[in-house]
């Protein structure tokens, strides 16, 4: 199946910066014409201009996500000013890099539903809307952490997972509307994401500066849609943390709680 993206309406959430941005430059160069949210109106409204400098159409729509309110505010008005729904690209979403002892249940809850539930509603909220699109698709933005759990970033693994779980019910459940729901599970990508982060107490020296470039990762999730591809694994770490994860999961699990270990030692 080939999905031509000329013309296609989508509605790309966390577009305000990062993977987001990147995408809705590419997207534009691929034709598709974009409904952008995400919440700081001044970040979205730059991305829109730029998208209409290069020549695409692009409209602002802020909101928070997981206001059920102005989720549900935000989908109908860009889907009115597209004049319908092609597609949804499901990116927007928040990490936190810490041990789970320091955590709180306030917290988990703030990440699961940004994470979790505001993509799901949104897909249940959309049914209507795409199943009278053009070759309708939901694209999931995950992560490698939601198909291999990484410690200190446990809550985030735990709602990518749920992001993956939910992804793999609905392709089947779906079929019957006729929208294709893809996922993408990138590695580390050079964004803010890092800084972003609800808490950052881990301890690991993590260099997300030397991650794949946002549009490395955009180009790869347009490319997905194009092809219909069901799941990326986007990333050299990403593709051979999930292979080794497939074919020798123990060796994974000994390698990073040997780590672990390692970091949390008491002093000597
Ligand atoms: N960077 C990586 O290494 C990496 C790797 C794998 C997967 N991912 C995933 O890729 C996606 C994009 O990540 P990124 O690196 O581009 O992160 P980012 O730079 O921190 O961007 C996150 C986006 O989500 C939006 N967002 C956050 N909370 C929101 C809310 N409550 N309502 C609406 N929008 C909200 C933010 O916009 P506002 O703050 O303006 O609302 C922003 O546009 C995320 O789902 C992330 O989990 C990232």
């Amino acid at each position: 199946m080939h999905r031509d993206l000329r013309g296609w309406r989508v509605l790309l959430t966390g577009a305000s910066q990062g993977i987001g941005e990147a995408l809705a430059l590419e997207l534009a160069k691929s034709g598709a014409r974009l409904a952008l949210t995400a919440r700081s109106e001044d970040k979205l409204d730059a991305v829109v201009q730029a998208v209409r400098i290069a020549g695409g159409e692009a409209h602002p729509f802020p909101a928070d996500l997981t206001h059920e309110e102005e989720r549900k505010s935000m989908l109908a008005c860009a889907s009115q000013t597209l004049g319908g729904l092609d597609g949804i690209i499901n990116n927007a979403g928040l990490g936190s890099w810490n041990h789970f002892a320091d955590g709180t249940e306030e917290g988990f809850r703030e990440m699961m539903e940004i994470n979790f539930f505001a993509p799901a509603e949104l897909m249940r909220d959309a049914i209507p809307l795409l199943m009278k699109g053009y070759k309708p698709a939901i694209m999931n933005v995950s992560s490698r952490c939601g198909r291999c759990a990484l410690p200190s970033w446990t809550e985030y693994s735990a709602s990518k997972a749920a992001l993956v779980g939910l992804t793999e019910s609905l392709r089947t459940e779906y079929a019957r509307f006729g929208i294709d729901v893809l996922m993408a599970l990138p590695g580390k990508t050079a964004t803010d994401f890092l800084s972003n982060c609800r808490l950052a107490s881990g301890k690991a020296q993590l260099k997300f500066e030397e991650g794949m470039a946002p549009a490395t990762v955009a180009k790869a999730i347009i490319s997905a849609l194009v092809r219909n591809k069901r799941e990326s694994w986007i990333g050299r770490d990403s593709y051979w943390m999930l292979m080794i994860q497939r074919f020798m999961p123990g060796l994974i699990r000994r390698k990073l709680a040997s780590k672990v270990r390692e970091l949390y030692a008491p002093a000597a």
